[in-house]
């Protein structure tokens, strides 16, 4: 751990959970505990828990758990380190300058570093004369200077070494620059430029650092790497994380988000007046990136060009952020136009107008769901209504269903009452399905769920032991003789569970009482989540040391199974050695 410990308690003790939670989060009492709507998470009941008397939270929800460290973290989307400093700036104690930074962190400001500087060179090589070719290029498009000054846009001069060079005579190292995947190495082991003769688009995080870039290339010239190039996943760059435009639309889109698909159509947008808008980076549109919006925004508004590629994908995002609760509307460009084109075709009014006549998501979906069926004969038109129901049957409010059932079956010269029948008997099915999914979501502690512990599906009993082991230390330090005479770390089957016993017991040993800070560095947000899960849980309430050993016998034996499962491989000694040990367990279990 880099951060003197002393100094972690202190900011730890000046920064109240409580009080930093308070902006974020509304939070009530329940007993010693509080609770209220999780922030990183959609939820209409409270599942997120803070435990004031140990300073840390759990959502029994999403997962998500800590301390105030891992809080601040998650949910200002920092490093940890970064979060170390931000509380320790809001209770006034500074920080020694330098020493903090373990390896990775040095890694990561290393590239953000090296990504600055590359973006620096594009941008003035593309404002030099060498770089014209670029800049009437972009201006062709329509982009004015202090646009592409507001971007940061540069271009990528044509050979195989100018950025290496560059960034050489700056002093940094070709492993480096290959991390920030600005460089690559070729099979013949030579090390080249990635991005050449392309206009270049900085990707900048909502922390204004720049993490990656995309590189388009010149009209004709696509052969080489296709249209785009982009930075791959670096330790500083996730490109399912992030959008392009968020650093600005962040300030922008209390009401509404406007999500396109490419980088242009952002950068005309925001030219023209829509600082709103933000598109996927080349990938379709994830989870994370709906979970990031869904804290910034209220509603999002779809556009997509209304070819068949854009419609599936516009679709396809509905449905992931459905599942956020943001509201959903949806713009069809016509005539196979991208925003881009349609704003600079028909201005920014016209553009504002489509966006005032989004329609819902119903709408588009019921819209859409006439693809391919032919209404005009009988047959036709039940298929097409029995979609039609299904759509309207996901709508959970009544106005709504309403509306639309009146519309269809006047258009549809069916009965108001069949229809209504209909939409009814699938809301029932779908109730019974939906209680179902969020009980097994909600009420199921996230501590089950293998993600965090993959092993957990091989070893569901010894997992649980191991939890049970941990959680009992935690509450009980005082165990530690009885525990650690028994269990030794790499006796934990799964191997989370041995990192964390192994750090449990060196935090015991040296005298101190188990605190989740201490792994502040060490577990990745998800773990915390486990382990904070863990310490709060009421697993050490009732006949601990009992549990403690019982549990305990559970890991051993698994770990013994485990390894007759090898004995085809044993040496006849070993093979002795291992019945031994059997006989002996079965002994000390009576
Ligand atoms: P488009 O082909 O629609 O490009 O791809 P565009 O944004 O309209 O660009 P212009 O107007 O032709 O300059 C949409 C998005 O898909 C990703 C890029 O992020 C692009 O903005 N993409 C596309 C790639 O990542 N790689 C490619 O080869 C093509
Ligand atoms: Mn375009």
């Amino acid at each position: 751990m880099a951060i003197p410990e002393e100094i972690i308690n202190e900011i730890k003790y000046r920064n109240d959970i409580e009080t930093v939670m308070a902006p974020y989060i509304n939070l009530k009492r329940r007993g010693k505990n509080l609770v209220g709507l999780c922030p990183f998470h959609n939820e209409k009941t409270p599942s997120f828990t803070v435990y004031p008397e140990n300073g840390s939270f759990y959502c029994f929800g999403c997962g998500v758990g800590g301390d105030v460290f891992s809080f601040v973290r998650q949910i200002e989307n920092l490093d940890y380190i970064d979060a170390v400093k931000l509380l320790a700036e809001r209770s006034g104690i500074t920080l020694p300058q330098d020493g903090y930074d373990d390896s990775m962190q040095k890694l990561k400001n290393t590239i953000y570093e090296i990504n600055r500087e590359t973006a620096r060179f594009y941008h003035s090589y593309l404002m030099s004369p060498e770089g014209k070719w670029a800049l009437d290029y972009l201006t062709g498009r329509g982009l004015s200077i202090s646009t592409i000054k507001h971007f940061g846009l540069g271009a990528a001069p044509d050979g195989w070494d100018n950025l290496i060079k560059h960034l050489k005579s700056l002093g940094y190292t070709i492993p480096d620059m290959i991390q920030a995947n600005v460089v690559g190495k070729s099979q013949r082991g030579t090390y080249y430029d990635r991005f050449r003769k392309r206009v270049m688009f900085p990707i900048i995080n909502i922390r204004g650092k720049i993490i990656g870039f995309s590189g388009r290339a010149m009209p004709g010239e696509d052969k080489m790497g296709g249209k785009y190039v982009n930075t791959s996943d670096t330790p500083v760059y996730k490109k399912s994380e992030n959008l392009f435009g968020m650093n600005f639309a962040k300030n922008h889109c209390d009401e509404r988000v406007i999500l396109v698909e490419g980088n242009m159509d952002v950068i005309s947008l925001h030219q023209a007046g829509f600082e709103n808008a933000v598109a996927a980076l080349g990938t379709s549109f994830t989870d994370e990136q709906a979970k990031l919006l869904s804290r910034y925004t209220k509603e999002i508004v779809l556009i997509m060009d209304s070819d068949v590629a854009g419609q599936k994908a516009a679709r396809r995002a509905g449905e992931i952020l459905g599942n956020t609760g943001i509201d959903v509307r949806v713009v069809l460009l016509p005539d196979g136009k991208d925003p881009d084109e349609y704003i600079k075709k028909n201005g920014a009014a016209r553009f504002k107008a489509l966006l005032e006549g989004a329609v819902s998501e119903i709408e588009y979906k019921l819209l859409t769901a006439v693809e391919g069926i032919d209404v005009s004969v009988d047959d036709g038109k039940l298929q097409y209504l029995a979609k039609a129901a299904n759509i309207i049957a996901e709508s959970n409010d009544v106005m709504t269903r309403d509306l639309y059932i009146g519309r269809l079956s006047e258009k549809y010269g069916v009965s108001r009452t069949a229809l209504q029948d209909k939409v009814n008997e699938l809301r029932r099915r779908n109730h019974k399905q939906r209680e179902k999914r969020e009980f097994d979501e909600i009420v199921r502690p996230k501590f089950d769920r293998a993600d965090v512990n993959p092993e957990k599906r091989l070893y569901p009993a010894a997992t649980a032991a191991e939890e049970t082991v941990i959680a009992i230390l935690w509450q009980h330090p005082d165990f530690y003789d009885t525990a650690t005479e028994r269990l030794l770390p790499e006796n934990m089957i799964t191997v989370v569970n041995r990192r964390i016993y192994k750090a449990l017991c060196e935090c015991i040993s040296s005298g101190r009482n188990p605190d989740l800070s201490y792994f502040g560095e060490m577990l990745s947000s998800n773990e915390m989540g486990y382990l904070s899960a863990l310490a709060n849980s009421e697993k050490g309430d009732k006949n601990a040391l009992i549990v403690l050993k019982d549990s305990i016998k559970v890991i051993l034996d698994e770990g013994l199974k485990k390894k007759s499962g090898d004995t085809k491989n044993m040496s006849a000694d070993e093979w002795a050695q291992n019945l031994q040990k059997i006989i002996e367990s079965k002994q000390k279990g009576k």
